[in-house]
């Protein structure tokens, strides 16, 4: 996806080394649609704990035959083997400047294998290894994160993601970029999403109060407009290694 040309011109930011930046937030938050843009302006993978898991399944692996029904009824997939999966994921010479995770952790499970993994010197280069993680929760109304999740829609060929609502494409149901027919989420059915939304409240949440006790917790407002959010997180971002 394009990121706007004000955040790109500033090309010293695919260079830079910039750590773990977590994002955290309810389904419909942004995460996605935010990540995908930090990880083109830092020039860094975005790793995506749903999309991993949606490939999967798709795929009909093992990690992807267990996943399936667990996602389908919108709960959590068991932390162990979100852990195995984002653990190989990290061991990748791509997130030597770093990553962005988009996803994960989602428990206070996860937080703490991470911190362990941190502990342990998983990235090779230097510089990374010694950043701490930049954790942003994203904040929306609950009235907005179910407009948005009824509304989105998404290319299977691009991962591009669209808004029937607020960021419908040129041609209706076509992604502008590859003109594949977008599609639905099937979690994204109204009884799905009141799942996901009660996983979200009881099992992610608390990863606030574990990120604020050790300092680390920014808050922004994702109930503003997709630009102004990423330059929020931008700035978050720049300002949170000296924390
Ligand atoms: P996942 O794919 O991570 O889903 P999610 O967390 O529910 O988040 P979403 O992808 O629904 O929303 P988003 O915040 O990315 O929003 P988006 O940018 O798309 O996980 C799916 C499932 O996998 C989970 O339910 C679970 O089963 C499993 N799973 C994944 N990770 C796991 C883990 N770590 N542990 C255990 N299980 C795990 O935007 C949504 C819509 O809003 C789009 O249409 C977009 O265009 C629009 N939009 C975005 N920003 C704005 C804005 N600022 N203004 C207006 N519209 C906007």
């Amino acid at each position: 996806m394009e990121a706007p040309a004000t955040y790109v011109a500033d090309a010293s930011r695919n260079e830079k080394t910039v750590g773990l930046v977590i994002l955290f937030g309810p389904p419909g938050a942004g995460k996605g649609t935010q990540a995908k843009r930090l990880a083109e302006i830092y020039a860094i993978p975005q790793i995506s704990t749903g999309d991993i898991l949606r490939e999967n399944v798709a795929r009909g692996t093992e990690l992807g035959k267990k996943a399936k029904s667990i996602m389908e009824h919108g709960d959590l997939v068991p932390d162990q083997l979100v852990c195995d999966m984002v653990s190989e994921r990290l061991k990748s010479a791509d997130c030597n400047r770093g990553c962005i995770l988009d996803g994960f952790p989602r428990t206070v499970t996860q937080a703490e294998r991470l911190d362990i993994w941190i502990d342990g010197k998983f990235f090779d280069n230097e510089r990374a290894r010694t950043l701490p993680p930049i954790v942003i929760q994203v904040k929306v109304e609950y009235n907005s994160l179910l407009q948005r999740l009824t509304g989105r829609r998404t290319c299977p060929t691009c991962g591009r993601i669209y808004n029937v609502h607020f960021q419908p494409p040129t041609i209706a149901g076509i992604c502008d970029g590859d003109r594949s027919k977008l599609e639905m989420r099937p979690d994204d059915a109204e009884d799905v999403i009141a799942e996901r939304l009660k996983a979200y409240d009881n099992q992610t949440l608390p990863l606030a109060d574990y990120y604020r006790k050790s300092g680390r917790l920014l808050e922004i407002d994702g109930d503003q407009p997709v630009d102004q959010v990423t330059a929020a997180m931008l700035k978050a971002i720049e300002n949170g290694h000296s924390l």
